[in-house]
């Protein structure tokens, strides 16, 4: 078993190791003490496949568990979505010493971890994520929110997991396209600072899946340790998603995170060629991984409908957007830039 130790404001555990499934009752008990009541949060889906063994594991280690499902994908990480499940855990009187769970991808465990971020002013949640993004990337951390009309995230809170219970098994049933979406944010992590990592990673990501996700989560517990709150470095973890809102938002949520967030990497890789500060080679090597893990490197849309989406962005502070920007692969840097001069910097990641 890989286990990785997060040291935020409240430190917890991320476990990762196949068929984990089958014990998050005894490592639920370990990390929440005596036996509670558990709301577990996940969708229609996932539940088919993983709830009962969740459940079952839970039950047999004294927990009394509720489930709450949700359809599946972007539409549920709604105000409306978070109400309903608000209304189900009072009716079922969750008290303070109770816990939320969530089992499934981002859209189950940014909405579950804003719901006990709030409820009764903050209850303790698990993570179990069966997404390779949400094992990744969302299930750590601490970023819980929902979406507003305006755009992606815009109501959350920081509200750290107690646990995190990844069994990369999980893993297989995704399709190659929600497979796909998670490499983006792998691809990410090692553009940010790591190209060793990258190098790795030309290994084949499925290949070496625990190793990968290991990795992953121990460069973002570092990177989370460090600024917690999101005020500096950690906004390094936004590399491609700026821009990858920005398509989100223009495409109506028809184009997935993932493959947003690749073609928001390429953009920003590009227009940092075009201004001479990053090589075109490391560019081709971005251009070809993310083809190989069957990503997107082109979108549609113009630089000004991108501009216009990306001003509703948080990064937006009064008449600057932070960027982050690749100088090189694994040297990627804050980059604060004039709002009116967006377009022309989205322009120049449209081609070179
Ligand atoms: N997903 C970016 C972060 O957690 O900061």
């Amino acid at each position: 078993m890989k286990r990785i130790k997060v040291n935020a404001s409240c430190a917890y555990n991320i476990l990762i190791e196949n068929n984990l499934l089958d014990s998050v009752g005894k490592y639920c008990r370990e990390a929440l003490g005596s036996p509670c009541r558990l709301c577990v949060v996940t969708d229609d889906n996932v539940s088919p496949l993983y709830l009962s063994r969740v459940t079952d594991s839970l039950s047999a280690h004294g927990f009394d568990t509720i489930p709450f499902v949700i359809p599946h994908g972007e539409a549920s990480k709604s105000t409306e979505t978070l109400v309903s499940l608000l209304e189900f855990m009072a009716e079922h009187r969750i008290t303070r010493s109770d816990a939320v769970v969530a089992l499934g991808g981002g859209v189950v465990g940014d909405l579950s971890g804003f719901a006990s971020a709030v409820y009764l002013r903050g209850i303790s949640f698990i993570q179990i994520p069966t997404t390779l993004l949400a094992a990744v990337d969302s299930s750590v951390g601490g970023k819980t929110a929902v979406d507003l009309r305006a755009g992606k995230n815009l109501a959350g809170a920081f509200h750290q997991p107690a646990l995190v219970l990844c069994d990369p098994l999980t893993l297989d049933t995704l399709t190659s396209e929600i497979f796909s979406d998670g490499c983006a944010e792998v691809i990410k992590y090692a553009v940010i600072n790591d190209r060793e990592f990258f190098e790795f990673l030309k290994g084949g990501i499925r290949e070496n899946i625990e190793e990968v996700i290991a990795r992953c989560v121990e460069n973002k517990a570092r990177v989370v340790e460090g600024d917690e709150f999101d005020r500096g470095s950690r906004q390094l973890l936004n590399l491609g998603h700026t821009v990858g809102h920005a398509i989100e938002l223009c495409s109506h949520l028809s184009i997935s995170h993932g493959s947003a967030v690749a073609m928001g990497m390429v953009i920003v890789m590009r227009a940092a060629v075009s201004l001479g500060i990053c090589p075109e080679k490391d560019l081709s090597m971005l251009l070809d991984m993310l083809r190989a893990e069957g990503l997107p490197t082109d979108c549609s849309f113009t630089s000004k409908e991108l501009a216009d989406a990306a001003l509703t962005d948080k990064k937006r502070m009064g008449d600057t957007i932070s960027l982050v920007v690749p100088f090189g692969i694994g040297d990627s840097r804050l980059y604060p830039i004039p709002v009116e001069d967006l377009v022309d910097f989205m322009e120049k990641g449209m081609s070179i």
